[in-house]
């Protein structure tokens, strides 16, 4: 899996077009690893732009691409999956994840207090069900890999055992001011792949992912010092962070410099062992994405979603 991607989810302001001429950008200067997914709503002009480049400026096998299946098609995985296929142009997907671990349904843009009266809490039978049509997708040709997207240790110790195909990463949150270094350490130890996203603290994310208490990486007095010293964007060393510690950013940008900058940083050398450990220093555990949609009793606490005591949240 090449080691950063261009992330494709244009935090519903980025019109559709805009975000796949930015995919369209990245590739024409060397990304070769693009994360997609159904509810982006954007896969079909992004498929546009692969059509484009796939044959002309790569050959398909040159490509990563992934997708994500969504909530409302936990229960049929492979129609969501061939959707995709069809929107993107492509015979098979080197990824494809479950987007959410809870099959709770909320309509894209809706506020952040809305609740499905139907959400449920994560269900690990259920759960197994669909990572069982999940694997039925790699048997058909479908996707080269599957993978989770969210998870807890707590909802990976009840899967892992019971897969005949193990998730070759796990998708979630991680920057400067949230490395989540337990998730990953478990990830590192079970061979799963993180991915990172947000990677640069998602700036331009909707209203309704934002609270008082949330903090800015390219803001973090570490992040911006080591930036002026090597005279590069805060940014940008948020994604230079991701690589030096070893899992897979996937930042949105839609502004070629940007694009660049992303891809360019990664070919730096890396931080000293004591500019990473101010940076690990920095962490603020401080969960932007927090998925508030997903709740399913009232007045319920946020927290609950992730696990934070250990066992699943019932
Ligand atoms: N699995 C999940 O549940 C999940 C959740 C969230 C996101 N994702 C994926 O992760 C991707 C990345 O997350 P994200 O888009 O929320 O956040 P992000 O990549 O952390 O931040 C994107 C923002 O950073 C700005 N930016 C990017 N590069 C920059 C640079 N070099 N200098 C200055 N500003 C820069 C962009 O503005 P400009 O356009 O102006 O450059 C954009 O507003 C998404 O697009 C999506 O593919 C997955």
């Amino acid at each position: 899996m090449p080691g950063i991607g261009i992330g494709t989810f244009g935090s519903d302001h980025v019109p559709h077009a805009e975000v796949a001429d930015a995919v369209d950008a990245a590739i024409s200067i060397g990304y070769r690893h693009v994360d997609c997914a159904a509810v982006y709503d954007n896969e079909a002009q992004i498929g546009s732009t692969l059509a484009h480049h796939i044959g002309n400026t790569v050959s398909r096998d040159e490509l990563w691409i992934s997708s994500k299946v969504w909530n409302d098609s936990h229960d049929h995985v492979a129609a969501a999956c061939e959707q995709t296929l069809r929107d993107l142009s492509i015979d098979a997907l080197d990824m494809y994840l479950v987007h959410w671990p809870f099959p709770n349904f909320h309509p894209p843009h809706c506020d952040v207090d809305e609740r499905n009266p139907d959400a449920i809490a994560y269900e690990p039978d259920m759960f197994r069900e669909t990572w069982a049509q999940m694997e039925s997708l790699v048997e058909r040709g479908l996707t080269r890999h599957i993978g989770t997207s969210n998870m807890t240790i707590a909802k990976l110790e009840r899967l892992l055992p019971d897969v005949s195909i193990q998730p070759s990463v796990n998708q979630m949150e991680l920057h400067p001011h949230f490395q989540q270094p337990e998730l990953r350490t478990y990830l590192r130890d079970h061979q799963i792949e993180p991915i990172g996203f947000c990677p640069i603290g998602s700036p331009g994310r909707p209203e309704r992912d934002r609270t008082a208490d949330d903090t800015s990486p390219t803001m973090d007095p570490t992040i911006v010092e080591l930036a002026e010293q090597y005279g590069i964007h805060p940014a940008t060393a948020c994604v230079k962070w991701a690589t030096d510690v070893g899992h897979t950013p996937i930042p949105f940008s839609t502004n070629p410099r940007n694009i660049h900058a992303n891809l360019e940083a990664t070919t730096r050398p890396s931080f000293t062992s004591d500019e990473l450990s101010a940076i690990e220093d920095a962490d603020r555990d401080c969960r932007l994405i927090k998925g508030q949609v997903f709740l399913w009793k009232d007045d319920q606490p946020w927290r609950e979603l992730w696990d934070e005591d250990g066992g699943i949240t019932r």
